[in-house]
């Protein structure tokens, strides 16, 4: 080693809590000297792996492939390049990676990254480290805040971790054993953090936790919920826009809804996931409410908010799932008229109980039945997409857009929005009027300067 900055390159794979691990690490290590940097310069790989679906784990054994070439370079110039693989791949499967991919020099689980320099330390003698246990305390608690350069590096909009782990245990799934059990934060260190975020330019946070409305961290007079802790965040100064993921349908409390209609910065557009509007799979899931409980929580929500639009996750081809069954969730779709959703085939993980099942759904009938609900739901974003055409919307302006003179932003239903506009814009909040409606995107105008309304004033530092 050369003294001077090592260089580090975090890849991040599947859901926003690795993106915010992946930042937190590169936090931590930046105080041990090292700079981000791409892969084919780096010092030190670190890819943060996914486990919910089948596919993500193969992508970083192929992924891993990859890195044994810039490895193989690396050592051809005399330099080494350290390889470790953290996230719910390496809670999961551990000691297997390094059998599986001996390049590998660090397995670290989700709730050991605040031991990374010293488990890079150790890796450094020549031994294959593996750290997977599952302290219950806060990963990255003693972390002093990233620099203001690196929050603007990352934009206007951040994450911010309220909670990690799940209490649930769908049968199809494996975060309750990779993450967990459920562990909150208590909101003086979030709104810390919120703060912090704000002072660096930040505009829009989103809390994140693997089951966030299950929160409850300790509040200032005993535990809150996490209606409590968006109207904490929503008060920071600076903070414009606030949203919060993934939630459970079991876990709208009486004050979240009311958040929904009480604090002004709480973007109308919720990620709720469903996964079946079956009730018999919904129970074989064990998601604990049916699809009328679900359909009540969407009016309740609507009502105190009526310009809420959802979004949701499903899971086609879970064990026994048939075509009654699926019928239900194409109805589920119908009757929601989703903004937008996420559609799996049900993958058997290894240790859940619905992977033991012996009446799992052939392969055809779930590629059959993933394309009909695909372009069911694809016909409601489309709609939804078109009947924002004419209207008045708010982005939040985040970069430059693709074209000389442009800039994207963000609609309240996360919507990019390609207008043309200075880029001193960035970070402001506009209202924009739709002129057009693309694939991916939408494409606005700014009313002309004599209807423009003063523009808002800058708040935070
Ligand atoms: N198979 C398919 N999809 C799954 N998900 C979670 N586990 C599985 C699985 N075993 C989906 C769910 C969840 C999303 C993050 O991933 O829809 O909401
Ligand atoms: Fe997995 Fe979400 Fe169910 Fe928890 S609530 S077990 S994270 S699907």
């Amino acid at each position: 080693m050369t003294g001077g900055l090592r260089k580090l390159h975090v890849k991040s794979y599947g859901c926003q809590m690795n993106v915010y691990d992946s930042h937190r690490m590169a936090d931590l290590l930046a105080r041990a000297g090292y700079a981000e940097a791409d892969a084919e310069d780096a010092d030190l790989i670190i890819l943060n792996t996914c486990h919910i679906r089948e596919k993500a784990a193969e992508k970083v054994y192929s992924e891993l492939g990859r890195v044994r070439k810039l490895k193989d370079a690396a050592a051809h110039e005399g330099r080494s390049l350290t390889v470790a693989v953290a996230g719910c791949v390496a809670q999961a499967e551990g000691e297997e990676i390094v059998r599986r991919a001996p390049l590998v020099d660090l397995v670290v689980g989700p709730q050991s990254y605040h031991r990374l320099p010293d488990l890079l330390a150790q890796a450094a003698g020549g031994a294959k480290v593996v750290a997977t246990e599952f302290p219950a305390e806060d990963k990255f608690d003693h972390l002093a805040p990233p620099s203001h350069a690196a929050i603007r590096g990352r934009g206007v909009t951040a994450f911010v971790t309220v909670q990690e782990g799940c209490d649930k245990f769908c049968t199809f799934c494996v975060v309750p054993y990779t993450r967990g059990a459920e562990v909150s934060r208590p909101v003086a260190k979030i709104v810390a953090e919120a703060h912090h975020l704000a002072a660096a330019g930040v505009r829009e946070i989103t809390l994140i936790g693997q089951n966030v409305n299950a929160y409850h961290g300790a509040g200032p007079a005993g535990p809150a919920t996490l209606g409590d802790l968006l109207h904490a965040v929503a008060a920071v100064p600076g903070v414009r826009r606030l949203r919060y993921t993934t939630s459970h349908p079991r876990d709208m409390d009486e004050g979240l809804i009311a958040a929904h209609r009480d604090l002004a910065p709480l973007m109308p557009q919720l990620h709720l996931p469903v996964q079946s509007g079956s009730d018999r799979i919904l129970a074989a899931m064990n998601r604990r409410h049916t699809g009328a409980d679900y359909l009540r929580v969407v009016a309740r929500l609507r009502a105190v908010r009526p310009d809420i639009a959802f979004t949701s996750d499903f899971i086609v081809g879970f064990p026994g799932e048939t075509e009654a069954d699926f019928r239900d969730t194409l109805r589920m779709v119908e009757e929601v008229g989703y903004a937008g959703a996420y559609s799996f085939k049900y993958s058997p993980r290894p240790g859940t109980p619905a992977a033991e099942r012996n009446d799992q759904v052939d392969e055809a009938v779930k590629v059959e039945r993933l394309a009909r609900l695909q372009a069911a739901i694809d016909r409601h974003q489309h709609a939804f997409n078109r009947a924002c055409a004419g209207k008045s919307l708010e982005v939040l302006f985040e970069k430059p857009g693709r074209l000389p003179g442009q800039i994207v932003g963000r609609s309240p239903y996360l919507q990019p929005v390609q207008v043309m506009a200075p880029s001193s814009l960035i970070g402001e909040i506009a209202t924009v009027g739709i002129t057009g409606v693309g694939s991916n995107s939408l494409f606005g105008a700014l009313p002309s300067a004599r209807e423009r309304e003063p523009a808002p004033a800058a708040t935070g530092a």
